[in-house]
């Protein structure tokens, strides 16, 4: 249960940060990143985090004190400066009088953002032109059949390669629309793998491969793709969960599609990048909302679009873009995931990452506890530490931290700390 304390409304607007200002770079509202004056309303949680208790590795403070690192896989953290900057534009977006919220998603204001936040998209990934960028809604989960609806008929065979529980839904899901051929699966070895491509069989006659590019519960990353050798030559990748966390060569690929809620933006939209010749053929049993075709020439808002996720989505884009791209994004994600998995490894045999060292993902680090009665309180004692969401997904167990873009070198420096603590008292 929360306890939410709201100020009146005069104290919105006398407040000099909510005043407006179009210009995310230079926004005066990044530098009051102050508690007191760029947080109006103030939130109490009755959660297991505790403010007053201290420990050695707390001594990190890269953020507000009044934040926890979030290892959570999604919904998960979201850049400290954009959630201030949605803040501070939340009442009254830049002048126009009301808030994103509020906005007619066929208004000029609406507009602005979504092409905006399509065009940084467009720059962030280096996606061409013929390529349509979609904002659509039903996460990643509807994507599992919006793809088969859109790019075969019943009667064709579609190959699936399965490294983890999200592929396996996907082609569970591809199964009900099309002939489903499972290529490779590395469920026998617990997911902990990716083969090697030039031994996969594929079949000459699918109509595509899907991948999953991160698997988010067992923390396995392609680094490299496979190229699809089917007479269409599609490769379709599902990646919701490492989505803008490093370039993409896009013209691999004949669809991406990634729920946002990991690394930009908050849950609700989904973001799919689709060839545009591959749209237009969708089974004639397509519900509308899952049409391509449909979302394509109405630019996403065929219906009412999720406005503010998308608008949320614009200002991560923005603000990634001002870190200096993905390559930078790329460097700081390697950067982070060296420090934990090094911790991981040299902590003899303490800590174990159950995953192929060569395609261990930089976004979700899987580990367990030699002494696996002492996760609990691993977990326990992390939330203490305000290092929360560290459990791992229920269907494997142990822990797992989520180190998204968001995700600061601070938290991952504070987590790593905290194990070496953690090891020495019941190594
Ligand atoms: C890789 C991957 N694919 C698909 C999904 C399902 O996404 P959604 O919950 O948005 O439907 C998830 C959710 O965590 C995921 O991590």
């Amino acid at each position: 249960m929360s306890s939410i304390t709201s100020s009146p409304n005069s104290l919105f607007l006398k407040n000099p940060i909510l005043k407006t200002n179009n210009n995310f770079t230079q926004s005066p509202t990044f530098k009051l990143a102050s508690p007191t004056k760029a947080r109006p309303v103030s939130i109490t949680c009755s959660s297991s985090v505790s403010q007053t208790q201290t420990h050695p590795s707390t001594q990190i403070h890269a953020q507000q004190p009044d934040r926890v690192f979030n290892f959570a896989a999604g919904p998960a953290t979201l850049p400290e400066k954009v959630l201030l900057k949605a803040q501070s534009e939340l009442y009254n977006w830049r002048g126009c009088g009301m808030s994103v919220t509020e906005m007619s998603h066929r208004g000029k204001e609406f507009k602005s953002i979504i092409e905006k936040a399509e065009s940084d998209l467009r720059t962030l990934l280096n996606i061409p032109g013929e390529y349509s960028v979609l904002f659509l809604q039903g996460g990643a989960t509807t994507q599992f059949a919006a793809v088969p609806l859109n790019l075969c008929t019943p009667d064709d065979s579609v190959d699936y390669l399965v490294t983890g529980s999200w592929g396996d839904k996907a082609v569970k899901e591809a199964q009900k629309y099309c002939k489903t051929n499972v290529i490779w699966s590395g469920k026998a070895e617990k997911y902990t793998k990716i083969p090697a491509f030039e031994g996969l069989e594929q079949n000459p006659d699918a109509k595509y491969l899907h991948i999953c590019a991160n698997e988010t519960i067992h923390g396995v990353e392609f680094k490299d793709y496979p190229t699809a050798k089917n007479k269409t030559g599609i490769l379709v990748a599902d990646m919701s969960s490492n989505f803008c966390s490093k370039p993409v060569d896009v013209s691999k690929f004949g669809v991406i599609y990634a729920g946002a809620q990991k690394n930009v933006g908050p849950s609700g939209v989904t973001i799919v990048i689709v060839r545009k010749d591959l749209i237009g053929n969708a089974q004639t049993t397509t519900p509308i909302m899952l049409d391509y075709k449909i979302h394509s020439e109405n630019n996403s808002l065929y219906n009412t679009p999720p406005c503010y996720c998308i608008y949320m989505c614009g200002l991560v884009f923005e603000y990634l873009l001002e870190l200096g791209g993905l390559k930078e994004v790329e460097k700081m994600n390697e950067n982070k995931a060296k420090l934990l998995y090094d911790a991981i490894d040299g902590s003899n045999g303490f800590y174990r990452c159950p995953v192929e060292k060569s395609v261990r993902s930089l976004m979700n680090v899987p580990f367990t506890l030699e002494k696996s009665e002492l996760e609990g309180e691993f977990v326990k004692e992390a939330a203490k530490e305000n290092m929360v969401q560290l459990k791992g997904h229920r269907s494997v167990g142990g822990m797992r931290a989520s180190i998204y873009n968001a995700m600061p070198l601070a938290g991952v420096e504070k987590l790593v700390l905290f194990m070496k603590d953690f090891q020495a008292k019941h190594a």
